[in-house]
């Protein structure tokens, strides 16, 4: 057999341009990609697509309507595929037994529950989203009991790309990783990246290695980011310079320079996420020094947020009680319109405890999704939104269209993403419009100290 269809559940960050990616390299397989979310799919079919990625655009539009389909009928979608990728969100779960640590793994449950019920014949189910090391036994066991007698291989292939990357990671990844049992179903797999991946760079190895490969690959990168952001802080305190200080340390080849840039936090849907679960497993596993050791790195990325703000309050004559500050960029990371666990959320919500007035500009994330995100991170558990908290998010947050407007007549900025468009505006005008003195708190290291100080900014970085 050779994979002529596939069938991909979950239409999100992971699942819409991976298979696009193969949609457009193997255009001899027929890709569909289904979700339950109607208003998703809507956008997949349309001009806008719900996910800002650069390079996306051509390449869902090339495929679009030959080989690439976007649609809600998941049961016809899983009944035609040779294989199926689940690709669907494992939120950390909010309740019962785990809550705050452990994957909520009931979106791929449900998905496996569906493909055992409808499917025909016999099928390729490869988890794509992320899942803690042994997922793939209770996917089999809810596999094999399949209404139609079908029969199933389980492999596990997890994503590595990164927002905003996501094109160039896909096309030219460092690997792919494919777990699994039997040979030739590995095999059918390997034949489809091998489309356009080197077969040296596709890895294949038991079903558990991969699992457990992608929460580890994840949690060394946060790792590496709560490392440089603890250095930020001794930095600050002895004059030493944590640019600096990465950058000698990257030299040597065995540390090596990426993922050495300290910030105002990680964030992004899948390191807090993926730690936590790893936390939770060694605690399960009966491993509770193993647990700690990781948990810490989550630690480290909060106390890197509030570290933030209270150094803004601090900076700013110890009260920011009914000022205006300007945030820009609100996103995880430059070029993604994703907001999930965005240290923004976190330093925005300080702030406004702190009474402060918030304008926020980001090229990309809508205003919509900056108060769904205030208003999460706001509540009270079940009691909601209190009216105390609820009048900040009305009266406290205003929106801009540009760095010039949200600045005007503020008393500071914080650069909380590092978009490219925030180092070229004119600073010397925004000073100009700005209450004095003027700070900037720069959670990207991105803005270039001299030229702020030149144009009259009192200029706080993370880490000098
Ligand atoms: C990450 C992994 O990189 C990717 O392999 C996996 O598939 C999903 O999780 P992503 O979350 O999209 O990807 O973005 P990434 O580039 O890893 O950045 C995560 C966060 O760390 C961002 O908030 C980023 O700003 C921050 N970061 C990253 C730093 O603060 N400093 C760095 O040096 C690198
Ligand atoms: P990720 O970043 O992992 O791709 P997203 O939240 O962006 O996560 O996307 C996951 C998608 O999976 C969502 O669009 C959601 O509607 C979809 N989804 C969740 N459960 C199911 C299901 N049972 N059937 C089909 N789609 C699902």
């Amino acid at each position: 057999m050779s994979v002529s269809k596939i069938c991909c559940i979950g239409a999100g960050y992971v699942g819409g341009p991976t298979m696009a990616m193969i949609a457009h390299k193997c255009p001899n397989i027929d890709v569909k990609v289904v979700d339950i979310n109607e208003t998703r799919i809507a956008q997949w079919n349309s001009d806008t697509l719900p996910i800002y990625e650069p390079g996306l655009d051509e390449i869902v539009k090339g495929c679009r309507g030959k080989n690439l389909t976007f649609t809600t009928e998941i049961d016809a979608a899983i009944k035609e595929a040779d294989m199926i990728f689940i690709s669907v969100n494992t939120p950390t779960k909010t309740f019962g037994v785990g809550a705050g640590r452990a994957a909520n793994l009931e979106y791929v449950e449900k998905c496996a529950r569906r493909i055992a019920e409808v499917a025909e014949g016999h099928k390729i189910v490869v988890e794509k989203s992320t899942l803690p090391v042994r997922t793939a036994e209770a996917v089999k066991r809810i596999l094999s009991n399949a209404s139609n007698g079908s029969t199933f291989d389980v492999l596990s292939n997890p994503e590595f790309l990164a927002e905003g990357t996501a094109i160039e990671d896909l096309l030219d990844p460092d690997r792919v990783l494919i777990g699994g049992e039997r040979k030739e179903a590995i095999q059918e797999l390997v034949d489809v990246y091998a489309h356009w991946v080197p077969t040296d760079r596709i890895l294949t190895t038991n079903l558990w290695s991969s699992e457990l490969s992608k929460l580890t690959a994840n949690a060394f990168l946060a790792q590496r980011v709560s490392s440089i952001n603890a250095i930020s802080a001794l930095c600050e305190a002895t004059e030493a310079d944590v640019d600096e200080v990465a950058a000698a340390i990257g030299t040597d080849s065995r540390i090596g320079p990426k993922f050495l840039k300290a910030s105002v936090g990680f964030g992004g849907s899948c390191f807090q996420k993926d730690i936590l679960n790893l936390v939770y497993l060694c605690e399960y596993f009966g491993l509770p020094e193993v647990a700690q050791y990781w948990e810490q790195v989550v630690r480290m990325n909060d106390y890197q947020k509030e570290r933030f703000v209270s150094r803004m309050v601090r900076t700013m004559f110890n009260t920011v009680s009914d000022k205006k500050i300007a945030i820009w960029g609100f996103a995880f990371k430059k070029d993604t319109n994703d907001t999930r666990e965005s240290a923004a959320i976190y330093v925005v919500r300080d702030l406004l405890l702190e009474k402060a007035r918030v304008c926020i500009y980001d090229p990309q994330v809508t205003k919509q999704q900056v108060i769904q995100e205030l208003e999460y991170v706001l509540s009270e558990g079940d009691n909601g939104i209190s009216p105390a908290k609820r009048e900040l998010i009305d009266n406290h947050v205003t929106f801009a269209s540009s760095c010039e407007e949200a600045s005007s007549d503020a008393h500071a900025i914080a650069v909380l993403t590092e978009w490219d468009e925030f180092a070229e505006v004119d600073f010397g005008k925004i000073h100009d419009s700005m209450k004095k003195p003027a700070f900037v708190f720069d959670g990207r290291n991105r803005l270039k100290q001299k030229n702020l100080v030149d144009s009259g900014f009192e200029y706080h970085g993370i880490g000098f």
